[in-house]
């Protein structure tokens, strides 16, 4: 005789392991990642090339001790897709939009997220010809056996109400305290969106929280787009490839001059504008990797050296997009870079090369930084995406011999220095008061800088031993 025996979870363990290790923050991000897939769908967008393709939507956060609230005029929820997947946990339908550059692949982001938030949630959504809304009351969750949730009809509004609201209430203790205005998690989010959605923000995209607009954070590079006698500019290496069916485009450069000695030496910390320096890895145009200076994006990995001061002013980006989501480097967090994907160690050769350019270029001019200044000067900041693909019609892209994927690069020549560095440093140290009172004596001034006083130090010495020597 066989006896059916109970295996199903019961709602609140499911969900409570479902939300306990993502990030608040990340989980928000996961709505928004809904609704830019929203827009993706809603305009069939089979690239997400272009200057303004997500121009005209926008998602607004409101938060606070009570409730949390994101308002979208993405597209909406399709019904169907509202009755058959979208609450479901976990994806039916892998397939669906199997030709676009979107990210969700799970099916999970958005209860995930609701969950973590509270217990009270409301969907509100218009695609189309209908305008409809489910609710998630907190029962819900206290009865194991039934999964179903209802769907409620609503009038239709105009065209221009087409996207989805989506309120938590009854937000737990926890979520409610870190709302509170005195936390600043409002800022902290607006930070968080600022450089996870930069690309998307600087297409168009507008996002609000609390009624404050995301600005997005600056990936230029410094270029020089008239270059004479080819060695007096500074431009960027770039790289294209199409790895299978993901493409994939680099740009390495300089986004400031080169380092004084002063902020190299900057005693046993990196420097603050340290911050900027970096390479960004971008899938479907969301940051997975903000401005690393590990071994992860070369950094320490022969041949490139370990980043210090000196490489200061070198950035980068490295940009993957495929309609094949899980064709990415992505973890599956979807925040973080995959680091076992073959796509990512074949990537890296390429972030190694640029980046070795341009550590090569600070060593080859180190000590004679101000005579690169004029260099840097004629450079102008620009895009480094918009850069790869308005230069594609240029000479200057050649094949990178033996490639498989269709590579193509820019390996600039930057300018070197005419002779090798004959100059040698010196450094020593002495007492402040002493110092201090050399300073008065020479310049009339005990706050004197230094450098100068060494330097003048050493100039009488040199007269005098040209004269007597
Ligand atoms: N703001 C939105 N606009 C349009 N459609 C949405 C929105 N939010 C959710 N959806 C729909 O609901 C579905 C479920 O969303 P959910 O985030 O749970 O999973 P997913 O995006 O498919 O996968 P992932 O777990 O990887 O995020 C989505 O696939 C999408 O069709
Ligand atoms: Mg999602």
């Amino acid at each position: 005789m066989s006896t059916p025996v109970q295996a199903t979870p019961t709602k609140r363990f499911f969900v409570n392991s479902l939300t306990r290790d993502i990030e608040l923050k990340d989980a928000i991000l996961d709505l928004l990642d809904n609704c830019i897939d929203g827009v993706v769908r809603s305009k069939d967008l089979k690239t997400l090339e272009g200057e303004n393709v997500y121009k005209g939507f926008r998602a607004d956060i409101v938060l606070d001790e009570q409730k949390f609230e994101i308002h979208d005029n993405c597209g909406g929820i399709p019904m169907k897709i509202a009755i058959e997947e979208a609450f479901k946990f976990g994806r039916t339908n892998p397939e669906r939009d199997a030709q676009l550059e979107t990210v969700g692949m799970y099916g999970i982001g958005m209860k995930r997220a609701v969950f973590k938030m509270g217990t009270h949630i409301l969907v509100e959504s218009q695609h189309k010809e209908n305008r409809y809304t489910v609710e998630i009351p907190p029962e819900w969750l206290e009865d194991d056996n039934d999964w179903m949730l209802n769907l409620e009809n609503l009038k239709l509004l105009g065209t221009s109400h087409e996207g989805t609201s989506i309120i938590v209430n009854n937000l737990h203790d926890e979520i409610s305290d870190r709302f509170s205005q005195r936390r600043g998690f409002a800022k902290e989010l607006r930070d968080e969106v600022g450089r996870i959605f930069a690309l998307i923000i600087k297409k168009g995209f507008v996002v609000t929280v609390n009624d404050v607009e995301v600005s997005p954070v600056s990936f230029d590079l410094l270029q020089t787009d008239e270059i004479e006698d080819q060695k007096d500019g500074i431009e960027t290496y770039q790289l294209k490839s199409e790895y299978n069916d993901v493409m994939i485009d680099i740009a390495i450069g300089f986004y400031r001059p080169l380092a004084s000695i002063d902020e190299v030496e900057e005693e046993n910390r990196l420097s603050r504008s340290a911050a900027n320096a970096g390479i960004t890895i971008i899938c479907n145009d969301r940051i997975v990797l903000f401005r690393d200076k590990s071994h992860i994006t070369g950094w320490g990995s022969k041949p490139v050296p370990s980043f210090h001061n000196q490489f200061l002013p070198i950035a980068g980006i490295v940009r993957f997009s495929s309609a094949n989501s899980e064709n990415l480097p992505l973890t599956t967090t979807k925040r973080g870079l995959n680091l076992s994907a073959k796509i990512y160690w074949y990537a890296l050769e390429y972030i190694k090369e640029g980046v070795k350019k341009f550590t090569d270029f600070t060593n080859q001019w180190k000590g004679k930084e101000s005579e690169v200044k004029s260099f840097f000067e004629k450079a102008t900041y620009q895009d480094p995406i918009k850069m790869i693909n308005e230069n594609e019609e240029k000479v200057s892209w050649r094949a990178v011999p033996k490639g498989r994927f269709n590579e193509k690069r820019v390996n600039p020549s930057l300018p070197k220095p005419a002779r090798r560095n004959t100059k040698v440093r010196i450094t020593f140290y002495r007492e402040k008061e002493e110092v201090k009172l050399v300073a008065e004596y020479i310049y009339g001034d005990s706050a004197a800088n230094p450098s100068d006083i060494g330097d003048f130090a050493f100039e009488k010495q040199y007269e005098l031993a040209k004269e007597e020597l």
